[in-house]
């Protein structure tokens, strides 16, 4: 059977408050039920009192409030948001769980009982390597390190338990892929802007890079977009392994038990150095985060999913 729609506030005083001229006033009822968004960030405000819903549901991002009312729905639970906030939980969840990812090293494993030292097992992944903070953010935190001196002089002083080691991987292709269980449903590139100088090209964030969609956007007479049309955007480059890479984006996010959560890939070029096309693309998960920002397509993709992973969380139970 259907459940109601409509929902008064709890508060104790809201049928007391009396109107000017002492009248007890009506309890505030709200014919409407909203899917509740815990984030901060401000991309995530056009998602607040949007998306009608028949059953109370939340949906976090990145966010770890746990409130005491009950949610029938709850997309992302709070218990798995450090899963992919933590670098170091993520790459073990992603190892155990046989995820494509760039090789790493663990400091935690490197005790004088094992005889590991950080510096040989870095060392073993072979240079260039990105020492990561294992809460690190917009790439704040990463270092990339080209030799064993620029290691030695990098490891002094620090408590490397705060940090992951990985390889890296040179690969010039870059993606977001947002997926749910069901697949992806939101794809951008993200291609460095020409003026980038030489030392920041190794990495993709905001500050030095655009985000080219999957699919040419429609926009309205105002230029706005208000969609995402069926034609494939030219630099978008769509990886020929594309559906593989899409699965091993929801491997990651099923390794680490979110039910939403946007995967950052590096692809190889589609041509070797020769020109010659590639058959394939090698490719590695990066990671994945349960509060990626939105522009205005991503908040339209976002809205046609919740629903439809509402849906799916609620067939699930
Ligand atoms: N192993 C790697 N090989 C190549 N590039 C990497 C690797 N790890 C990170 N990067 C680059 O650095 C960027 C930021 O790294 P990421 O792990 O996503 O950290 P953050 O949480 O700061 O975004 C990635 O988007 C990618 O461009
Ligand atoms: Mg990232």
């Amino acid at each position: 059977m259907k459940k109601t729609t409509t929902v008064t506030t709890n508060s104790p005083t809201t049928s007391k408050t009396k109107n000017k001229v002492g009248t007890a006033l009506k309890p505030k009822v709200f014919t409407k039920r909203y899917v509740q968004i815990f984030s901060r960030h401000p991309s995530h405000n056009e998602l607040r009192r949007k998306i009608l819903s028949p059953v109370r549901t939340c949906m976090r991002f990145g966010s770890h409030t746990e409130k005491p009312d009950k949610y029938e729905v709850e997309i992302n639970l709070a218990s798995r948001i450090d899963n992919s906030a933590n670098k170091l939980l993520m790459k073990r969840m992603f190892t155990k769980a046989g995820v494509k990812t760039a090789a790493w090293v663990d400091p935690s494993e490197c005790t004088a009982a094992s005889g590991k030292t950080v510096a040989n097992e870095v060392a073993k992944l072979e240079f260039p390597i990105i020492a990561k903070h294992i809460f690190g953010s917009k790439n704040r935190g990463n270092t990339k390190i080209d030799t064993p001196e620029q290691l030695t002089a990098w490891l002094k002083g620090k408590t490397l338990t705060n940090y992951i080691f990985e390889k890296f991987h040179n690969f010039n292709r870059e993606y977001r892929l947002h997926v749910t269980p069901e697949g992806y449903f939101y794809a951008c590139r993200k291609m460095l802007k020409n003026e980038t100088p030489d030392d920041k090209r190794w990495y993709r964030n905001d500050d030095n890079s655009i985000w080219v969609t999957e699919f040419t956007p429609i926009r309205d007479s105002k230029q706005l977009i208000i969609g995402e049309s069926a034609t494939d955007n030219p630099g978008f480059d769509r990886p020929v392994n594309w559906k593989e890479i899409a699965a091993e984006c929801v491997k990651a996010l099923n390794a680490v038990g979110l039910d939403f959560g946007a995967c950052d890939v590096r692809v190889q070029a589609s041509k070797d150095s020769k020109g010659k096309v590639r058959p394939t693309a090698d490719f590695i998960i990066i990671e994945i985060n349960s509060a990626p920002g939105l522009g205005t397509l991503g908040v339209i993709k976002y809205k046609e999913m919740i629903p439809k992973l509402r849906n799916y969380k609620l067939n699930k139970k």
